[in-house]
């Protein structure tokens, strides 16, 4: 199954991420040295989800302080690295962690104590997804229970083992319940604009998961035929109220979810709440470039790797790369420490 995640790791004073922005047709690995590599990494979205963000900013700054461990040195990198993306609150979790850990420390200490304290990130966020698999393949087992088929689920975007150090978040339940041998297939939403969901339909078919890629747009009309289950996504920033900020598109199938009377959950980390955020409406929503509306990327008929344009360049085009669904429209938030009602989420603000 999923032995081996390669997202990111040490290799000696550098770090090496697989270049996602070439999946699902190539893999390619970087080599990240200095805290500039680990900040365009993240802003262009080489790596990406939530939890790898904020395990790549940690990582940036044990790069950052090879060079330079002063006091000015931490707060740069610290700067450069929080401006990289605004919607993941991973990001300034894990610098928060940074922080924490290395400015007490005198300079000549910071380097060292840098690498551990990413390095115990990266496991933390591991340990975690691990547990999310497990809560929310209890959910998955009591559902599959009442279904003499295969299960019916839906995820969109990407919140499998690229996004994350460890099994990922809603398909860590996904993958655990399939390892358990609970018969079950994953409608895949692509994702536009940045087309997230292949990167899942690639994870699903490396582990052997029965799954079916879909238009953004077909995910209403499934769930209005009663094809679907149960949808389960990630999240980028749940605000204190169970609000849950996750990439476009899955605020439209929670709305068609609740209509139709499917569950959906949110499967995210402790590390992804942010209890200084009360709701919805406070939560930053990033505005990408117009033209990841306006091109597309896939291989051309030759296999080669191509970008093709599909709205003129003076064509308005609008692109937030996140919504926030409203904590009412959740059956429950999944996380390391068991599933919580959206609005119950106070009971973990000081784990
Ligand atoms: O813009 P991205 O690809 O970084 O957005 C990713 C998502 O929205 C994921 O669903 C979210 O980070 C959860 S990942 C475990």
């Amino acid at each position: 199954m999923l032995d081996h995640c390669p997202t990111l790791a040490r290799d000696g004073e550098q770090v090496v991420i697989l270049d996602q922005t070439r999946l699902p047709w190539t893999e390619h690995f970087l080599r990240l040295d200095t805290l500039t590599d680990a900040a365009v990494a993240i802003r262009d979205m080489q790596v990406r989800g939530a939890p790898l963000i904020g395990a790549t900013a940690a990582f940036g700054m044990a790069l950052a302080l090879k060079a330079d461990a002063s006091d000015a040195a931490l707060a740069h990198a610290d700067t450069v690295l929080r401006a990289t993306r605004p919607t993941a609150v991973n990001l300034h979790w894990a610098l928060d962690r940074m922080q924490d850990a290395l400015a007490p420390l005198p300079a000549l200490e910071r380097p060292a104590a840098a690498w551990a304290a990413a390095e115990a990130i990266r496991a933390g966020d591991a340990a975690a997804n691990a547990a999310i698999g497990e809560h929310g393949k209890a959910i998955l087992e009591a559902l599959a229970a009442t279904k003499g088929r295969p299960l019916q689920l839906m995820t969109h975007c990407n919140a499998g083992w690229l996004a994350t150090c460890g099994h990922g978040t809603a398909l860590a339940p996904i993958y655990a319940a399939h390892t358990a041998g609970i018969p079950l297939h994953v409608f895949v939403s692509e994702t536009r604009p940045r087309n997230q969901g292949l990167l899942t339909a690639w994870e699903l078919a490396r582990a052997g998961v029965p799954h079916t890629l879909i238009a953004d747009n077909a995910a209403g009309w499934l769930l209005a035929e009663g094809r679907v289950d149960l949808v389960i996504t990630g999240a980028d920033r749940i605000a204190a109220n169970g609000d849950s900020a996750n990439k476009v598109g899955t605020y439209l199938k929670a709305l068609a979810a609740r209509a139709h009377g499917v569950p959906f959950y949110i499967a995210a980390p402790r590390s992804t709440i942010d209890f200084a955020c009360p709701n919805g409406r406070a939560i930053p929503i990033e505005e990408r470039s117009a033209d990841e509306v306006r091109l597309i990327h896939g291989l051309d008929d030759h296999g080669t790797a191509a970008r093709l344009r599909i709205a003129g360049d003076t064509t308005a085009a609008c692109n937030p790369a996140f919504d926030v669904t409203p904590a009412g429209l959740l059956a429950g938030i999944i996380c390391e420490f068991g599933v919580f009602a959206a609005d119950a989420l106070a009971a973990i603000e000081h784990r």
